[in-house]
C-alpha cells in the first residue's frame, strides 16, 4: 500500500502543497515548526486517524474557512483517489473515487497507516487510555464491525455517565439506567472479543521483534486485562454478553453511589511485561521505549499478514530519541512497504537508503 501523491489546500500551515512520493523511503526534513508533522498528520487523516487534532477546525489554516486534502493511493492492485473537505461549521466531506464516505473509519478501509510519534515511545509508561487508543486505532483499521461497536459503546457510555451524574437532581433518570447498561454490554462484548483476538496476534508477533531489538537479551510478554467476570475474552460475543451483564448487576449500586460507570471495557488495559515483570513499574526508559516500538511494529506486521500489504509507516521525529543501535534497528526493520520519516537534519539519516527527500520550509516544499 502506498501514497503516490498528496495535495493540500489550507491544511494547517500549508496554503498549497503538491508532491509525488517514492514507493519506499521518503525523508521529510526541515527546521522546527515548518510543517513536517503537519504533513504526516494529513496522511494519517486520510487513513481515518485523527492524529492530534481534537476538532477538524484545528486543521484548517488560520484565517481561512476550508481545507482540502487529496491523495492518490495504490493498494490491493487498484488506485484510489481519497479526498477530505473540512469546512468551518459544517460536516466534513469524505470521498473515495468520488463516492461519498459516511465515516472516518471508511477511509481506513482504503488506506492504512501506522503512525509513530515521539510521545508513542511512552506508550508503555502512560495510563491505560493511551494503550486502549492504540488498540482501537489498529483494530478500527482492520475490522469495520469493531469500529461500529466501539462508536456505539462510547455513545452509550457517555450517555450513561451523564445519567449517573445528573441522577442526584433528577432521580427519575435512573429508570433508563438498565437499558443503557444492556446496550453497553452488547456493544462491549463485541469490543472485548475483537480486542482479545488482536492482542493474541500481538502476543504472537511482538516478542520476536523485541528480542531482536534488545539483542536477544529481553523477553517481552503481553496480556489483556478486561472486566473481571470475563473468563475467556476470545469467546464469542454472546458468551461475553452474559458475563458483562453479571458484572454490571453486581456493580449497579456502586455505580449509582459513585455516579460513574465502573463496569465495562472502557477500563481495559494491555499489560506489558519484560522478563516477567510489569514494564510500566520496573523497566528502564530504554526498555519501555523499545517495547513500545516493538508493539507498534508488530501491529504493522499484523496488517501485512491480514491484508498482504504493509500499511504506510509514518515515523515522526522518532530517531532523535533513540541511541544509534536502536536507530539502526528501526531502520532495518522497516524494509518492505512505504515509509515516511521526518527529521530536522537530513544528515541524521545518512545510513538510510532513501527513495526521495523533501525539504519542508514554511509550509511549502523547497526545491
Ligand atoms: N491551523 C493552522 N493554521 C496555520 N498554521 C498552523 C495551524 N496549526 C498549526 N500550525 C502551525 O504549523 C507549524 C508547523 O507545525 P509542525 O508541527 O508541522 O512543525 P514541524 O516541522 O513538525 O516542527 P518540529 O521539528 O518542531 O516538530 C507550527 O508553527 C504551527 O503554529
Ligand atoms: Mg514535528
Amino acid at each position: 500500500m502506498r501514497i503516490d501523491t498528496l495535495h493540500l489546500e489550507d491544511f494547517r500551515n500549508y496554503r498549497l502543497f503538491d508532491a509525488a512520493f517514492h514507493p519506499s523511503v521518503n525523508v521529510i526534513y526541515g527546521e522546527n515548526a515548518q510543517g513536517k508533522t503537519n504533513l504526516l498528520e494529513a496522511m494519517a487523516y486520510l487513513s481515518g486517524v485523527s492524529a492530534r487534532a481534537r476538532y477538524d477546525r484545528e486543521l484548517i489554516r488560520f484565517d481561512t474557512s476550508r481545507a482540502r486534502l487529496k491523495a492518490t493511493v495504490s493498494g490491493r492492485g487498484r488506485q484510489f483517489d481519497l479526498e477530505a473537505i473540512l469546512q468551518q461549521g459544517q460536516r466534513r466531506q469524505l470521498s473515495s473515487n468520488g463516492v461519498k464516505l459516511k465515516a472516518m473509519a471508511e477511509l481506513g478501509q482504503v488506506l492504512n497507516t501506522v503512525l509513530f510519534r515521539p510521545e508513542d515511545l511512552y506508550l508503555i509508561r502512560e495510563g491505560a487510555a493511551t494503550r486502549r487508543r492504540f488498540l482501537d486505532e489498529c483494530i478500527c483499521q482492520l475490522r469495520p464491525r469493531y469500529a461500529a461497536a466501539l462508536t456505539e459503546y462510547k455513545r452509550l457510555h457517555e450517555h450513561k455517565t451523564r445519567i449517573l451524574r445528573d441522577s442526584i437532581e433528577k432521580p427519575s433518570l435512573l429508570d433508563t439506567l438498565d437499558a443503557f447498561s444492556y446496550g453497553m454490554a452488547r456493544a462491549g462484548a463485541v469490543v472485548i472479543h475483537y480486542r482479545a483476538h488482536f492482542i493474541r496476534r500481538l502476543e504472537e508477533t511482538a516478542p520476536a521483534i523485541h528480542q531482536d531489538f534488545s539483542g536477544d537479551r529481553e523477553t517481552l510478554s503481553l496480556d489483556y486485562e478486561t472486566v473481571s467476570t470475563v473468563t475467556d475474552p476470545k469467546a464469542p460475543p454472546r458468551v461475553l454478553f452474559d458475563q458483562l451483564l453479571s458484572h454490571q448487576a453486581s456493580h449497579r449500586q456502586a455505580e449509582i453511589a459513585s455516579r460513574t460507570c465502573l463496569s465495562g471495557p472502557h477500563k481495559d488495559d494491555l499489560l506489558v511485561d519484560i522478563d516477567g515483570r510489569a514494564a510500566k513499574t520496573y523497566s528502564s526508559q530504554g526498555q519501555t521505549r523499545t517495547a513500545a516500538l516493538s508493539v507498534k511494529l508488530a501491529a504493522r506486521e499484523i496488517f501485512f499478514q491480514e491484508t498482504g500489504e504493509y500499511p504506510v509507516l509514518l515515523l515522526d521525529d522518532v530517531l532523535s530519541e533513540l541511541d544509534s543501535r536502536r536507530q539502526a534497528f528501526v531502520l532495518n526493520r522497516i524494509r518492505g512497504g512505504q515509509v515516511f520519516i521526518t527529521c530536522c537534519e537530513e544528515e541524521k539519516l545518512a545510513g538510510v537508503e532513501k527513495g526521495a527527500a523533501f525539504h519542508i520550509h514554511g509550509g511549502g516544499l523547497l526545491q
